[in-house]
């Protein structure tokens, strides 16, 4: 009979990254959901490219489920002045996790790839089975090979050992805890704070890289975490999972959307001297809605309190995120 892998309040839970937007709401949902045995261990604690630390740790404490959401991570100018890193740390953490939970006998192991694995000129909605189809974004490359041959290996280590392992492919991602360091975060935080700091000095133009016409998609935190949780228990096959709301809109829309929630009502300019990165990227969701997931939280309500977040916690992030540069 296949072992028995359900996520119980006494299970032991790793969530490797859980100080980062992704693990943090993870944290939260499994702390909703009655878990009590979650552990968690920051960079400086448990640096995950150390691989005898991470054995270490594993021979330790015998995680059973383990949701792999650490990594390096960035947007596009982080990307491309840090390839070497990107490509290094990621290949590292995520070996030595994937080896060492499978090596110290876990039930399962969720992988986070990302939807920059696919071909930057891949036809839109992308489906999974686009992977490995053409040319990768070039601006993000380093960061997508790494996550290319994670998720291979977590396929390997299934094919070969049966090791319960998972891959979801999260398309881009805001919420509560983001980055919003301007030189390492993602657009639509970016966007937040530099809003913010025009309404803030009452700055008559704000400039945003690249042309306001690249389509992208995003999806909050809090619906991803609820995604994660439900197929750590409910999902067990090779497929990687598009996760994503199924709806994309202009990079020049998103900013009216963020100038509107932020009150900025200045003059939005753009720079197209900078990079745009993947003219379109919406991802195929009709895998993971067939399992019956769908996203709850709308964009206009969801900036709204990643808003109301950042005018709390505005210091302490983006602190936070300026010593980890
Ligand atoms: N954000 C998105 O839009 C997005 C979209 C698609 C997929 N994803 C994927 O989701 C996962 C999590 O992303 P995120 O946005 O939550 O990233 P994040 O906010 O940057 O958090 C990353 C986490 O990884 C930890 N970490 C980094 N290097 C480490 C190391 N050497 N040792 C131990 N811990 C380390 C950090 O720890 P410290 O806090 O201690 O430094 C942090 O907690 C990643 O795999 C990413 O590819 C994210």
């Amino acid at each position: 009979m296949a072992e028995q892998v359900r996520l119980a309040e006494d299970s032991r839970v790793l969530v490797a990254g859980h100080r980062g937007l992704v693990g943090s709401a993870i944290v939260r949902r499994l702390e909703a959901l009655g878990c009590h045995n979650v552990l968690t261990r920051a960079r400086s604690e448990l640096d995950l490219r150390d691989q005898a630390a991470v054995n270490q740790f594993f021979l330790e404490h015998r995680p059973e489920f383990v949701f792999l959401a650490a990594a390096r991570v960035g947007g596009i100018q982080a990307n491309s002045s840090h390839p070497a890193e990107f490509l290094h740390d990621n290949l590292a953490i995520q070996t030595n996790v994937i080896h060492a939970s499978w090596r110290y006998g876990a039930k399962k192991l969720l992988f986070f790839g990302s939807s920059c694995i696919y071909p930057r000129l891949a036809p839109q909605p992308i489906k999974e089975e686009y992977l490995l189809t053409g040319p990768l974004e070039t601006t993000n490359e380093a960061y997508a090979i790494a996550k290319i041959a994670g998720l291979k290996l977590a396929g390997a280590y299934r094919a070969q050992y049966g090791f319960r392992t998972i891959s979801l492919m999260p398309t881009n991602l805001y919420g509560p805890g983001d980055n919003f360091d301007l030189e390492s975060s993602h657009v639509l935080p970016a966007m937040i704070r530099r809003f913010h700091e025009a309404k803030t000095s009452g700055a008559s133009e704000v400039t945003l890289w690249g042309t306001g016409t690249p389509r992208r998609e995003f999806l909050h935190v809090e619906d991803l975490a609820n995604a994660a949780c439900s197929l750590m228990e409910n999902y067990d096959a090779p497929n990687l999972l598009n996760v994503g709301v199924g709806e994309d809109l202009t990079i020049a829309e998103l900013a009216a959307l963020v100038a509107r929630v932020v009150g900025y009502s200045g003059r939005i300019v753009f720079d197209p001297s900078r990079p745009d990165g993947t003219p379109r990227k919406l991802l195929d969701v009709s895998r993971i809605h067939a399992l019956g997931w769908h996203a709850q939280i709308p964009l206009e309500r969801g900036i709204t309190s990643t808003y109301d977040w950042y005018k709390r916690y505005a210091s302490q992030a983006v602190s936070t995120w300026e010593a980890r540069a």
